[in-house]
């Protein structure tokens, strides 16, 4: 199948590129390179330094023909999308109108997009895992235009016959995530822990969330090719196991054995209490569920950070 990846160069579009490569899928990759790394590309995809505001993007559709379009582009920071709605909508609503636009003109017969259960649901109870039904209530700008752009698509669904598939993801962490972004607790804390720095914990650490391993999330971007999408296919893409950032501390520090804790500041206005997403209905419909443990990831995601810290080493060390 030709497949196009936008923001294919970052963290989770790098691992869905190489994913889909290794089933013997055509992969082009459109990225502007603001977050993501030309490095994180496979040789054997091809990469257009292209931003998907531009009208450039045109002429990258007309070159490749894509069959299914793989939507991870996007401004992905929660504060800043706060600090600058006007950015965050231009890159995520207007930015994904333009991928919408291009897919409809040139064919695209599906488009596969990397939507946020984490931030769009908001709060929920605690010991509870939020399905598909669960009442949306955005939070951050971020938030607002990821559930605007499901509503697009669900548009473009109806008036052209375009397939669509929302992938709701929890909170994504693995290789290649990026330690200096506000996203990645996980990634934060493993690169402080390299440093020899001491890791800080907003709030009194019992917050909840739901951790999913990124090969899991590659897995589910794989069945999302072949799901039946007749009608809309909107699932969460989670464990359903709700973890304190407390636990997650715990956890990572018997793997990474460090001689340091982590030390508290006052918690962050509007940061969400719990979020957990029940991935039920993802492996009703697409046979998916998630089979990385925590820990397993955990020490995956610790070993790749510290073999890439390794590597930097040995070339400042050149
Ligand atoms: N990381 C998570 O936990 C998580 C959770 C829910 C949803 N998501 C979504 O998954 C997708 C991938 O997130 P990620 O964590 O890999 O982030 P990332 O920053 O590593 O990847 C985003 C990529 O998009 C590119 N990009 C940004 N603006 C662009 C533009 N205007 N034109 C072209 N490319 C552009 C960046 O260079 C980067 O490579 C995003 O849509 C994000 O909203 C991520």
């Amino acid at each position: 199948m030709r497949i196009l990846v936008t923001g294919g160069a970052g963290f989770i579009g790098s691992n869905v590129v190489d994913g889909f490569l290794a089933d013997g899928h055509d992969v082009a990759v459109v990225d502007d390179l603001s977050a993501g790394s030309a490095a994180n590309v496979s040789r054997r995809a091809r990469l257009h330094r292209v931003d998907i505001r531009s009208a450039d993007l045109d002429a990258v559709f007309a070159s490749e023909r894509p069959e299914v379009v793989s939507h991870h582009a996007a401004q992905v920071s929660v504060r800043r999308s706060v600090e600058e709605p006007i950015v965050d909508a231009d890159v995520n609503v207007l930015g994904s109108l333009n991928v919408l636009e291009a897919a409809r003109r040139h064919g695209v017969r599906r488009v596969i997009f990397a939507s946020t259960g984490g931030a769009i649901y908001g709060e929920m109870e605690p010991g509870t895992a939020a399905d598909e039904h669960h009442p949306c209530r955005p939070r951050s700008p971020y938030a607002i235009a990821k559930l605007a752009v499901e509503h697009y698509l669900e548009g473009y669904r109806m008036a052209g016959g375009l397939e669509t598939v929302v992938l709701r993801y929890a909170n994504v962490y693995g290789p290649r995530q990026d330690p200096h972004g506000e996203a990645g607790v996980i990634a934060i804390f493993i690169q402080r822990i390299l440093g020899g720095l001491t890791p800080v914990i907003y709030g009194d650490g019992e917050q909840v969330r739901d951790f999913v391993y990124v090969g899991d999330v590659v897995c589910a971007n794989m069945a999302a090719l072949g799901v039946p999408a007749a009608e809309p296919v909107v699932v969460n893409v989670g464990t359903g196991r709700g973890t304190s950032i407390n636990a997650l501390w715990r956890a990572l520090a018997a793997i990474a054995q460090p001689g340091i804790g982590p030390y508290h500041e006052p918690a962050r206005a509007g940061d969400i209490l719990c979020s957990v997403l029940d991935p039920g209905r993802a492996t009703a419909m697409m046979g998916w569920r998630p089979e990385v443990a925590l820990e397993d990831g955990l020490r995956r995601t610790w070993e790749w950070f510290k073999a890439a810290a390794a590597r930097e080493q040995e070339k400042a060390a050149v």
